[in-house]
């Protein structure tokens, strides 16, 4: 590895997924891992493997089947989670063992109750344990930006001897500042003398918003990895964004000369994919992926970019893949044109699932004049999604406005069967979730989230809507996309429903199960 190289380790499956409403099924998992592993993220952190059944299962089907990426997994210091991350990992052509265990007083007086030496004892058993397994083991002091350093020094240097390669300084509550993360960085260098023998690598959450400050002042001081994850999703207020350090190390490369294995060009799609499948908008002023972040509205920009676009553009669009497309569809374009977008976009269709994308393109198209590159995607992500439902959207109609009560008349096809009724609520919106819950019910089951978001500009937009469904404490996303809001919205509950029903199949006891 050149010695400007900065190596792109994704966590967003692992401190993303965990965070509150980003938790997503296996399915979704290896559609993300997919994309990242494409994209050209060096490391995959998949997920957390003693965590849960589901958690194990999706860190061994992407250790399965990526390619080029490194696939890790997370484990405590602890011998039950190495196994366990051990054994997950086993088909992986590249695995590493994530072990990490807290080094700051408070973390280890009030939540381990462990003494220093306790904590120093189990640093050297796990990084031993984890090497038993693989060549390739990261090892973190949780907590390292409030830790002493002399005893986090002490740490790092018993992980390198014994065998870990990577070493990481997470700021687990975001409570650095760049100058003092990057002298902590050089500190770690000149006080471990091993230090030569590993990567340092950064993990920075976001709580004052100074997450991509700090990792990029990390790697200015030395460090050569970056923990990350796409649209900065994470604990509390997230990790570090992928996509703004790859583009800050990518623009600014005159002030820090690092290269990265990441091809920006893939960051729109993927910010795009991983946010309609946990439900997640970004917010429209976020940095490089927000729908503004390349708008320019003041008559003085504006003038500015179309004299010369280098006045108030930093970086392309195109850099960052948002593309304008020759190939602009309407109602006249057949299936040969939408199979030529589907191949620009990057998706591939099955002959079932093209056919009911076209359908509903061709409805959707003799709604709207023009259809843009985000209309298609939604189509694709709602067709792709549903696909194998047993639960199918087949009907609405809507009796709403002032004068009470509004109706919804909803049909649904369950395993083939269409299933029909007719339901008053509170509003349109709740006579179909009511008439929802009246097809299949579901008592123990709340609804969590209900969020509607224009796909595009006008009053034609598609709406894109989410539905989060909570039941003993496990949380499932749906989406929805269609012209219609109510449809939408329809369409995003079964999607959840299906996805609580899979859950549930999949957390039964095993007795009951038989
Ligand atoms: O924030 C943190 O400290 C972590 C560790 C598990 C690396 O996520
Ligand atoms: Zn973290």
């Amino acid at each position: 590895m050149s010695k400007d190289q900065v190596i792109i380790f994704d966590t967003t499956l692992r401190d993303g997924e965990q965070s509150p409403g980003c938790s997503m099924n296996l399915e979704e998992k290896m559609k993300i891992a997919r994309l990242l592993d494409v994209m050209g993220v060096d490391v995959i952190e998949a997920g957390f493997p003693i965590a849960s059944p589901g958690d194990f299962e999706a860190v061994h089907e992407i250790a399965k089947e990526m390619k080029n990426a490194v696939v890790c997994g997370l484990s405590r210091a602890k011998m039950a989670d190495i196994e366990s991350a051990g054994a997950a990992l086993k088909p992986a052509k590249r695995p590493r063992i994530h072990t990490f265990i807290s080094t700051s007083p408070s973390h280890m007086k009030y939540q381990l109750k462990m003494t220093p030496d306790q904590v120093f004892e189990d640093v050297k058993a796990s990084v031993t344990k984890a090497r038993s397994y693989t060549d390739n083991v990261e090892w973190s002091g949780m907590d390292a930006t409030r830790s002493d350093l002399d005893f986090l020094c002490k740490c790092v240097e018993a992980a390198i001897s014994c065998g870990a390669t990577t070493v990481n300084i997470p700021d687990t509550v975001g409570f650095a500042e760049p100058e003092e993360y990057a002298q902590l960085i050089r500190d770690i260098q000149n006080k471990v003398p091993n230090i030569d023998q590993a990567i340092i690598s950064t993990h920075c959450h976001n709580d004052l918003g100074l997450a991509v400050a700090n990792s990029l002042a990390g790697v200015k001081a030395g460090a050569r990895q970056i923990e990350c994850t796409i649209n900065g999703i994470g604990e509390r207020a997230g990790n570090a964004a992928l996509e703004e350090i790859v583009m800050a190390l990518k623009v600014r490369g005159d002030i820090m000369p690092f290269q990265t294995n990441i091809d920006s060009t893939m960051i729109t799609k993927m910010s795009r994919a991983l946010s309609t499948t946990i439900g997640f908008n970004v917010q429209p002023n976020k940095a490089i992926v927000g729908a503004n972040a390349f708008a320019h509205e003041s008559g003085i920009h504006q003038d500015g970019v179309l004299k010369h676009a280098e006045t108030y553009e930093i970086m392309t669009p195109e850099s960052v893949g948002l593309t304008k497309s020759n190939l602009v569809l309407g109602k006249h374009s057949g299936r040969h044109a939408l199979k030529e977008k589907l191949k620009e976009l990057g998706y591939e269709l099955g002959d079932n699932a093209f056919q009911d994308l076209f359908s509903r393109f061709k409805k959707l198209a003799d709604q709207k004049k023009e259809l843009h590159d985000d209309d298609i995607i939604a189509l694709i992500e709602d067709e792709v999604a549903t696909e194998h439902d047993q639960i199918q959207f087949v009907a609405l109609q809507i009796q709403a406005g002032t004068e009470g009560p509004q109706v919804a008349e909803l049909t649904l096809s369950i395993e083939g069967e269409n299933k029909k009724v007719k339901t008053e609520g509170n509003g349109p919106v709740d006579a179909i979730f009511k008439a929802i819950r009246e097809i299949c019910p579901h008592d123990g089951a709340h609804l969590q989230l209900y969020q509607v978001h224009a796909v595009t500009g006008g009053t034609d937009a598609q709406a894109e809507v989410t539905v989060r469904l909570e039941e003993d404490g496990k949380t499932v996303n749906g989406q929805g996309a269609d012209a219609d809001t109510l449809v939408a919205s329809a369409r995003a509950y079964v999607h959840a429903l299906n996805k609580l029903m899979v859950k549930r199949q999949k957390t039964k006891p095993k007795e009951d199960a038989a």
